[in-house]
């Protein structure tokens, strides 16, 4: 075999076609063993099936299906054992599997290719791994729901004050706050569910792109492979990638989600707010400042959101120029595929076990709604129900009972009723009295609002819908 600069030997599996072996460079840009290896076990279950249905359509023989399937088994012990030798020259997962398969067992290695295609075999391989992938993500965005939950529970009725623009708006409930979370948690499965749906289709036996000659059964494979069906048309087999990109948008946002809640508990967790207190298992010290106590785990999760949102537009721009069917671009698709799905479940893991290891302080909280008059509203509303003031009208007096509040440093219960009279003469003590945080909160009983009792309720009721559990 003729050796090329790059140490090389002509590719045994198209050597007839060529003279020579890849140049150093090729050798280098060419390979995808490096990560794509990560695929073996869904590239030798896809094999075991191949070669089951051409046995079973009488195009292989049952004792070389049988010598397959057993060697097959082997490689893929080799690999799970660590004591697999990759070769670079090989390319890919699916010659690495195919090559050491010939040296086991000899020349009925050769018929397993029959009527596919590595551009077949690979979309297969990677539906294959998405969607166990996205089984797992899911499980994970259930623990962190289940976390987000526990904590809701404990702190139904604990008052913190609930912002806008970051600046104090009305008061709220922790419970109520870490709740948000749980429904767009549930967004993200639910996006995760979608795509799965979508993806589990099974493009074996597209082969190249124009299907094959040989009288194959895409139900078969398709069924063995526990996929919904063949997909319908063998040139969209090979090239689409919708669902990778479908997953990454999913996991994007979901990354997204989780950068927020990283950056609400780095601002809890400073000591201006100390709001909750992070186990000192999630923070780190400063080489310097012997006093720091860093949220590293959470500015990690919240700065790792980049690598998520990154792969999608990695995916999309190499996807976007290419003509139909599959072109090696497509192996791009892998690298940020891998690292984005990886990423997004070390951030799941990381922010459940903050959320679970949150200690809520709940004084701090409590102190945190006496400053920023977030009773205002509440004294709006009265002034509207009560004494039938327009809106508009009860928001400008209210408006003016503040500026003097603040002139006195008071807080608005505590504004002296005269002079709250003498801006609006409505107002009454129990206008001044509704301003008081535990009855502001208590009062929010709508649908959906931050009163203990909805929060009480909420939690139960996402139990149920996300989890699962009985009523
Ligand atoms: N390594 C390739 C990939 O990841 C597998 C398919 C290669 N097909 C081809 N005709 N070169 O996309």
């Amino acid at each position: 075999m003729a050796k090329g600069e790059g140490g090389g030997a002509v590719n045994p599996m198209w050597g007839g076609r060529f003279t020579g072996p890849p140049s150093e460079v090729m050798a280098r840009i060419n390979p995808s063993i490096g990560f794509d290896r990560r695929l073996a076990a869904e590239d030798i279950r896809g094999s075991k099936a191949h070669a089951a249905m051409l046995v079973r359509q009488g195009i292989l023989t049952a004792a070389d299906g049988a010598a397959i399937a057993q060697g097959l088994d082997r490689v893929g012990a080799e690999i799970a054992e660590g004591r697999f030798a990759f070769r670079r020259e090989l390319e890919d997962i699916h010659m690495n599997v195919e090559a050491r398969l010939a040296e086991l067992i000899g020349e009925a290695a050769g018929r397993l290719h029959t009527a596919r295609s590595r551009n077949d075999q690979i979309a297969t391989d990677l539906r294959l791994w998405l969607r166990a992938t996205i089984d797992d993500t899911d499980a994970e965005l259930a623990s962190l729901q289940a976390a987000l939950l526990d904590q809701a529970e404990r702190h139904a009725a604990t008052v913190m004050p609930g912002f806008t623009h970051l600046q104090p708006a009305q008061a709220v409930t922790f419970g109520h706050h870490l709740l948000a979370y749980v429904e767009m948690f549930g967004r993200d499965r639910g996006r995760l569910a979608d795509c799965r749906g979508r993806l589990n289709e099974c493009p074996l036996g597209a082969a190249a792109l124009a299907g094959t000659s040989f009288p194959i059964d895409r139900g078969m494979t398709a069924a063995a492979l526990g996929f919904d069906r063949p997909m319908a048309n063998s040139m969209d087999a090979v090239s689409d990638r919708d669902f990778v990109v479908e997953f990454l948008a999913a996991a994007a946002l979901a990354a997204t989600h989780l950068s927020r809640l990283s950056e609400e508990i780095v601002i809890w967790s400073g000591p201006q707010f100390g709001f909750v207190r992070i186990p000192d298992a999630l923070s780190a010290g400063s080489s310097i400042m012997p006093q720091k106590r860093n949220p590293a785990a959470a500015e990690l999760v919240r700065g790792k959101t980049g690598r998520v949102v990154g792969a999608l537009v990695a995916v999309l721009t190499m996807l976007k120029g290419l003509a139909l069917t599959y072109a090696n671009d497509m192996q791009e698709d892998k690298e940020p595929l891998f690292d984005a799905a990886d990423t997004l479940r070390l951030g799941l893991a990381a922010t459940t076990a903050m959320v679970a290891g949150l200690e809520a302080m709940p004084d701090a909280m409590r102190a945190a709604c006496e400053r920023g008059f977030l009773g205002a509203t509440d004294l709006a509303d009265w002034l509207v129900r009560e004494a039938g003031l327009p809106f508009r009208r009860a928001h400008h007096a209210v408006g003016r009972v503040v500026r003097l509040a603040e002139e006195r440093g008071l807080n608005l219960e505590h504004v002296p009723l005269a002079e709250a009279q003498a801006i609006e003469p409505a107002i009454t003590a129990l206008g001044l009295a509704a301003t008081a945080i535990e009855r502001s909160v208590a009062a929010r009983t709508s649908f959906g609002g931050t009163a203990p009792a909805e929060v009480a309720r909420m939690v139960s009721a996402a139990r149920r819908r996300f989890l699962g559990s009985p009523p």
